[in-house]
């Protein structure tokens, strides 16, 4: 007689087969509503994801294969995590990665860091912006925060004259200091989302979130396109930096929290490590 977890086994293969036979006849239907021919084949082409978007590389090795190709193209991008988990290094080696090897070019307005201490910083990471900036191929200004109208403006005009493609705010989360209510937040990261969508770029936006600070996800993160989440959190007696996508309209993506090291190169995901295994 097999035993108990022989039994398991048996039972979730059922489980799953059953599953997939059902996935496939809602596929189905879902390809007959948009109006594709949705023979047997068709359908096995496009089991998973149907590619609407161009992608754009990210720069950070092991984050496209996250993300099943990289990040669809004018899809607005929160980069939420808490502090020192490599926002900041993220959005540099982003625009880096454009302007260097994708004929790109690209913004970063910076809320709070001096242009000349993350032109350094980079550098540190092994990115280097000088020639970059020379060329007219980057630009990182930092933006005053007297009004929201006028950074939306600045925002306009320095996206057109360097005919950006990537745009990063960094850190997003200082917007919030311009008001006094949530409300008003919304409707200004609303307003936000709709002028960066109406221009030809993919935007970056940093937010804090902290696993241990227990914050609730805010508005950025439900009106962005995707959300990429970055932690730096104990486990035992070590720092473990992982990064997991929450989500990602236009694309499927891992679901799994995968750990990443920043160094010299700088930030590397591993797409094949897994931080948490699931529960036998
Ligand atoms: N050249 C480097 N080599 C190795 N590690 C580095 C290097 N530069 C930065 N780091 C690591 O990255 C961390 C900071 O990354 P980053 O500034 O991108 O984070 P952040 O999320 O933007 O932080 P903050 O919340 O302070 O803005 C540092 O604390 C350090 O551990
Ligand atoms: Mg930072």
């Amino acid at each position: 007689m097999a035993d108990f977890s022989d039994k398991l086994v048996e039972i979730r293969s059922q489980m799953s087969e059953k599953k997939k036979k059902r996935e496939k006849k809602v596929s189905m239907k879902k390809a007959k509503v948009l109006g594709e021919k949705s023979s047997e084949k068709m359908f096995e082409k496009n089991f998973g994801i149907k590619e609407y978007f161009d992608r754009v590389k990210s720069g950070v090795p092991g984050i496209d294969e996250v993300l099943h190709g990289g990040i669809p193209k004018g899809n607005l991008v929160v980069i939420a995590g808490g502090p020192g988990s490599g926002k900041t290094s993220f959005g540099l080696q982003f625009l880096y990665e454009g302007a260097k090897n994708q004929g790109e070019p690209g913004v970063f307005i910076s809320l709070e860091e001096e242009p000349e201490r993350l032109i350094k910083n980079a550098k540190g990471l092994g990115f280097d912006f000088e020639p970059l900036i020379k060329e007219g191929k980057v630009l990182i200004i930092k933006s005053a925060m007297y009004q929201l109208n006028t950074l939306f403006s600045n925002i306009k005009e320095v996206v057109r004259k360097m005919k950006a493609k990537r745009l990063v705010i960094d850190p997003g989360a200082l917007l919030r200091l311009f008001f006094e209510t949530e409300i008003e937040v919304r409707k200004a990261f609303v307003d936000l989302a709709g002028l960066l969508k109406k221009m030809d770029i993919t935007p970056l936006i940093t937010t804090d979130f902290s696993l241990e600070a227990g914050k609730q996800f805010e508005m950025e993160e439900y009106a962005a396109d995707g959300v990429i989440l970055l932690y730096h959190t104990r486990i035992g007696n070590i720092y473990q930096r992982m990064i997991a996508i929450l989500k990602m309209r236009g694309t499927s993506h891992s679901e799994k929290v995968h750990p990443f090291k920043i160094g010299y190169g700088g930030i590397m995901v591993y797409p094949e490590e897994e931080v948490f295994r699931e529960m036998e």
